[in-house]
């Protein structure tokens, strides 16, 4: 099955990505949000990179139009009736990805794939959750979607080989270079990239050095665009905390534990550049 259209279920940051990448492919794509409002404002905020692509002459204003044409905002989820694939890209609540798994499982057509963009659920369980464990995979992409070239592919314990195999076509349509992971806590990104994240904070919590030179270090001295402190603003410091509790509980080893500091960011609400405030300020 060559996969010509596409679910996309929650239209924050990553869905609204996905969606966009997915329509330059030429997929027709269905955004679904809790609410159609939320997913016709996302729908606008597409138009705005996009209109940006037109400026720097990258794209003409007529496939400006056609790309937006493509995606159809939506407020339900039966919008995904009969669509031959559909990627989750909700907050990471494992019951809430359950649930719209069961929901997406009666939608989608029979043969279709059910993919996750989760960044530290167990595969294999949302898959167990469904008819069609065979048919649904870990499809994870990167923050910003549109500049990131990587997608990790994750195989849950009862992937098939062709789900599999339409999966990384689908993704390399979408410009993407893909890698395979098995199904273990963090896949391959943020089994490394988080321990590194976190350590970072241990640094300042030591006294190390400052915010800036920490990032400066790691920025100059490893050829990295952001520093660390820098990216768990950009990736959301809750978000870091969550997926460093993830690796800590699944993979049972003390070197996970999660940095204190960074716990009590979370705890005051300093949850870095969507609150306005992380590790450095920022304008709202
Ligand atoms: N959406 C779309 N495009 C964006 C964007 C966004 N949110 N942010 C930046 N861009 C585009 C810009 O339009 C610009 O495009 P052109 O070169 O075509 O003009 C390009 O990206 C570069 O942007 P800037 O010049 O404004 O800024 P920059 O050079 O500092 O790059 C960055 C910004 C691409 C975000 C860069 O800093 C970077 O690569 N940072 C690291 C990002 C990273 O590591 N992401 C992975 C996070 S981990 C993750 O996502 C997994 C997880 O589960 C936590």
């Amino acid at each position: 099955m060559d996969v010509q259209s596409l679910a996309v279920v929650g239209a924050g940051q990553m869905g609204s990505g996905i969606a966009q990448v997915a329509a330059q492919a030429g997929l027709r794509v269905v955004l679904v949000d809790v609410s159609e409002e939320n997913a016709r404002k996302a729908h606008a905020k597409i138009g705005q990179l996009l209109s940006r692509q037109v400026e720097k002459g990258r794209i003409t204003a007529e496939e400006r139009e056609a790309i937006l044409g493509r995606i159809t905002p939506a407020g339900t989820l039966d919008a995904a009736r009969g669509l031959d694939m559909a990627v989750e890209a909700v907050t990471e609540n494992e019951e809430l990805k359950k649930d719209i798994f069961r929901k997406l499982d009666e939608l989608i057509r029979p043969e279709g794939i059910l993919a996750s963009n989760t960044s530290s659920i167990s595969i294999t369980r949302m898959a167990a959750a469904t008819r069609r464990p065979e048919r649904f995979i870990g499809m994870h992409f990167m923050n910003p979607v549109p500049v990131m070239k990587l997608v990790e592919i994750i195989r849950g314990a009862q992937t098939s080989d062709e789900t599999y195999a339409q999966t990384k076509a689908l993704a390399e349509k979408m410009g993407k270079v893909t890698v395979l992971s098995r199904d273990f806590p963090g896949f391959i990104v943020n089994r490394i990239l988080i321990p590194m994240l976190n350590e970072a904070c241990y640094a300042l919590q030591e006294g190390i050095a400052s915010v800036e030179d920490i990032d400066q270090a790691m920025k100059l001295g490893t050829n990295q665009p952001m520093g660390p402190l820098e990216l768990a603003d950009f990736i959301g410091l809750d978000t870091v905390l969550y997926i460093a509790q993830v690796l800590h509980e699944g993979l049972g080893d003390p070197k996970y534990r999660p940095n204190p500091l960074l716990k009590q960011y979370v705890d005051a609400g300093w949850l870095g550049r969507k609150s306005g405030r992380g590790f450095y300020t920022y304008e709202k």
